[in-house]
């Protein structure tokens, strides 16, 4: 009776945590769904179906237009590459016509230029596009895509009960880890308890998952980004302490790139996924983004910040109805002085021009031999600020300003 008490006890103690070591920083890549959605006509759409080519084709832009060597890596699968039934072994197999060589092959092709593969699938009975879904087959499909070497599965919520989320992602997360292949794991999850905070419970996800969706899905339009900007503000204090290296809030994708979009409003959502150090993941077509959009997406010092290995979700610290301040703090550090330098950036979400001035003490920064401060998308030295100097900002409707303040001399 002692030793059974013992083991139970023994046994509840143990909490199962992913820790696979993967995504130390926040991963970075390419999704086709927010450009491409679930377009399976390749008759019509010969170049915007969700057929192999296109993966490809974004892969090879990658490559060739330095999206690799700016820090990109995955090229992601989303919905609608399944055939619509599972095979007579009850595996998931990608549709014959528009991925005539099948998914491994896939996988070969963006190891062979040194990306990685994501696919996509979900916990319910069906995945939202309506093609075949895990629920009862988790351990197949792991295993599965381990054989296929996908490296990163984005794994949805549709079709299932939200009660069964708890214990339905933590089984995948053990499925993944037990098919002995190092595959990121993104849950849907807390997206769909947006209307139940109470049951988003992020240190039960941050032990389960490496990144998650948790608000609704990006569309193409500034005001999408806005609203997504909008629930991070309202919700920080409650996400800020799950985030870090190997587990990250994901507020879905990057639409720079696309004419939706201006050149300011592209920057403004660089610089905010930034500041919390969130996943960048594009969704836009490679093969046509123009060259300032393409810098601001490359922009390495913007991406230094958000691939800061500290991973700290920077945060909201001055607001008004117009103008929003974050702070992130950022190596270099001097520890032994309990000292930080810091990513600043400064939001006139308003659509008149604003001019800010704000001292830096007020922000938290008071280191008193101050900071060198370098402004990351005009690139220049700004020189050093002290704690009782302001930064003195005027900016353009929907523009923003962002900086990094390093600790001098380290
Ligand atoms: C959900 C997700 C999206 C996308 C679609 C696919 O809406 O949030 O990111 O994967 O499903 O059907």
């Amino acid at each position: 009776m002692r030793s059974a008490v013992a083991l139970l006890f023994g046994l509840s103690a143990t909490v199962w945590a992913l820790n696979n070591g993967l995504v130390r920083t926040p991963p970075m890549g390419w999704m086709s769904w927010t450009k491409f959605y679930c377009e399976t006509d390749c008759v019509k759409h010969p170049f915007g179906c969700i057929d192999e080519n296109l993966y490809m084709a974004q892969a090879d832009c990658m490559e060739k237009d330095g999206y690799l060597a700016a820090g990109y890596e995955y090229v992601h699968i989303d919905d609608c590459w399944m055939a619509r039934e599972r095979d007579a072994s009850g595996r998931l197999f990608a549709n014959k016509t528009r991925f005539p060589h099948g998914i491994k092959a896939l996988s070969k092709y963006m190891h062979n230029k040194g990306l990685k593969l994501g696919i996509y699938e979900d916990y319910g009975t069906k995945t939202c596009g309506g093609y075949p879904g895990s629920l009862g087959h988790l351990k197949i499909d792991a295993d599965t895509f381990a054989d296929w070497d996908v490296d990163f599965l984005k794994l949805d919520g549709c079709w299932v009960d939200t009660d069964k989320m708890p214990q339905g992602y933590a089984d995948m997360g053990k499925a993944l880890n037990a098919s002995g292949r190092a595959i990121v794991y993104s849950c849907s999850w807390p997206a769909y308890l947006i209307d139940q905070p109470r049951k988003q419970d992020y240190k039960l996800i941050s032990q389960h998952c490496n990144l998650w969706r948790n608000f609704d899905d990006i569309s193409m339009s500034f005001k999408s980004i806005l609203s997504i900007i909008n629930y991070y503000d309202h919700n920080q204090d409650r996400q800020i302490p799950y985030n870090g290296p190997g587990h990250w809030f994901d507020p879905d994708m990057i639409i720079g790139g696309n004419t939706e979009i201006t050149y300011n409003q592209a920057k403004v959502q660089m610089t905010i996924w930034s500041i919390w150090s969130a996943p960048l993941i594009m969704s836009n077509d490679l093969r046509t983004v123009d060259e300032v959009s393409k810098a601001i997406l490359q922009n390495p010092e913007v991406i230094a910040i958000d691939q800061d290995p500290l991973g700290i979700m920077g945060r909201l610290v001055a607001n008004t109805t117009d103008i929003g301040v974050y702070v992130k703090p950022v190596t270099p550090r001097d520890t032994a002085k309990n000292l930080t330098s810091f990513a600043v950036a400064i939001f006139n979400r308003s659509n008149k021009k604003q001019s800010v001035s704000i001292q830096l003490s007020q922000l938290g920064l008071k280191n008193e031999d101050g900071y060198d401060v370098r402004d990351l998308w005009a690139h220049g030295d700004e020189g050093r600020l002290r704690p009782m100097d302001s930064f003195q900002v005027k900016l353009n409707p929907t523009a923003v300003y962002f900086v990094k303040c390093s600790l001098p001399d380290l």
